[in-house]
């Protein structure tokens, strides 16, 4: 990466403003139901307090829209926090007001304050200068450590850069060396298995892959446009009529790139958007009317696996059925399966949903690297620029 990162400027002794992603999920009770987002934060907040800093943490939760919203307090992380790292986390009642000033102005080396939710101020989404400026009047060094809001232009992730030193933490390091390196260099055969609802939010995911890979395996419900496209009826699936052309037009250019694109042959189908609704398997050109595809079928499954099982190096986003509902989360279980099971094969997630489901499946620990970012993920392997990574200081 050709971005400074903590370890190539000088921080002993110092007050660093680090930006993290604790964007994490809550059920109803406000419990933290996956804490990776906060784990994937420790290394670099472990190496500051190892270098005797004083550490102020910035980050938002959800889209409170600039106000002060309880339910998208900061409290469950600063707690989860504290456990993780063996020492109190304060966190203070506001972003820049009195209770942010006084915790961090009166820091001892070694502390650590967690401001409140940055969201609580309208200005930050706004990148106002100002708002950056106070932030940045916390501290004297910045650190972006937040790979999962890297895509934003806010205050915290990229204003901020401009009235401070600004370097990467550890997890934007290692995200920039999984999404992009090894991916720019990848042993091949080199797989991309891609899922999710709709091409059209994919289709930049899409054409940047169709450079580089040798196969491109398609799942989710964005496989019912596909098979629109070759005038094959989807029954109630989810199919977008009007990207029906743009589907005909990227399997042109798989071929004129000679790339193997892999659609579905057969596909679960239920007969309601419920976990219990009545399933059936049926070839990609039977669907019946009044079913739903929610699932690759079985003879996808297998057709998949055995592509992936030679593959050395795997980039999966987006999910290949509704994982949520046990009925459809077969396809999606069985490539995670597989992949955790290529012990040879440089394997990637590409976060957001499908890194819930191998989360889900208990797998998370078998893959090579599973990403913090959903949104951050899919612009960063689409090849755009991430203001929030951008703005940092070039080696
Ligand atoms: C995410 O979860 O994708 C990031 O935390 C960014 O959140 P946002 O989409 O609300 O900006």
């Amino acid at each position: 990466m050709n971005k400074k990162t903590v370890k190539d400027i000088d921080l002993k002794n110092k007050k660093v403003f680090v930006r993290c992603d604790f964007n994490v999920p809550l059920n109803e009770d406000g419990k933290i139901t996956d804490n990776r987002r906060i784990v994937g934060a420790l290394e670099t907040i472990k190496y500051l307090l190892e270098n005797n800093c004083k550490v102020v943490l910035c980050s938002h939760l959800g889209r409170p829209k600039g106000e002060v919203k309880p339910e998208f307090s900061l409290a469950p992380v600063a707690a989860e926090l504290s456990k993780l790292l063996g020492t109190e986390v304060k966190l203070a009642k506001d972003v820049v007001g009195e209770s942010a000033k006084q915790l961090t102005s009166n820091m001892q080396n070694g502390e650590v304050v967690l401001l409140e939710n940055v969201r609580y101020d309208a200005r930050e989404e706004k990148n106002d200068p100002e708002f950056s400026k106070e932030l940045a009047s916390m501290a004297e060094i910045f650190v972006n450590d937040a790979f999962g809001t890297a895509h934003r232009a806010h205050s915290s992730t990229a204003g901020i850069a401009d009235y401070l030193p600004a370097v990467s933490g550890f997890l934007i390091e290692k995200e920039l060396k999984f999404l992009g390196s090894s991916l720019e260099n990848p042993q091949r055969p080199f797989v991309a298995i891609l899922g999710g609802k709709k091409v059209s939010d994919k289709i930049g995911v899409i054409n940047s892959l169709l450079e580089k890979v040798d196969t491109l395996m398609i799942g989710g419900a964005m496989a019912y446009t596909f098979f629109k496209a070759q005038g094959y009826g989807v029954g109630n699936s989810i199919c977008e009529l009007d990207k029906l052309d743009l589907a005909k037009e990227l399997m042109a250019k798989a071929e004129e790139k000679g790339v193997k694109l892999m659609l579905p042959v057969d596909t679960r189908l239920g007969k309601e958007f419920d976990p219990n609704t009545e399933t059936k398997v049926v070839d990609w050109t039977e669907i019946p009317d009044g079913w739903e595809g929610f699932d690759i079928g079985d003879k996808t499954i297998e057709m998949y696996t055995q592509e992936l099982k030679s593959a050395k190096t795997v980039i999966w986003n987006g999910p290949v059925g509704l994982f949520e509902f046990d009925k459809f989360a077969i396809g999606t279980n069985a490539v995670a399966k597989t992949l955790s099971e290529m012990e040879d094969a440089t394997t990637i997630i590409g976060g957001g949903d499908s890194a819930a489901a191998v989360e889900k499946a208990g797998l998370a620990e078998k893959f090579t690297h599973i990403s913090t970012g959903g949104g951050a993920s899919l612009e960063f392997l689409e090849g755009k620029k991430l203001p929030g990574i951008e703005c940092l200081m070039n080696k």
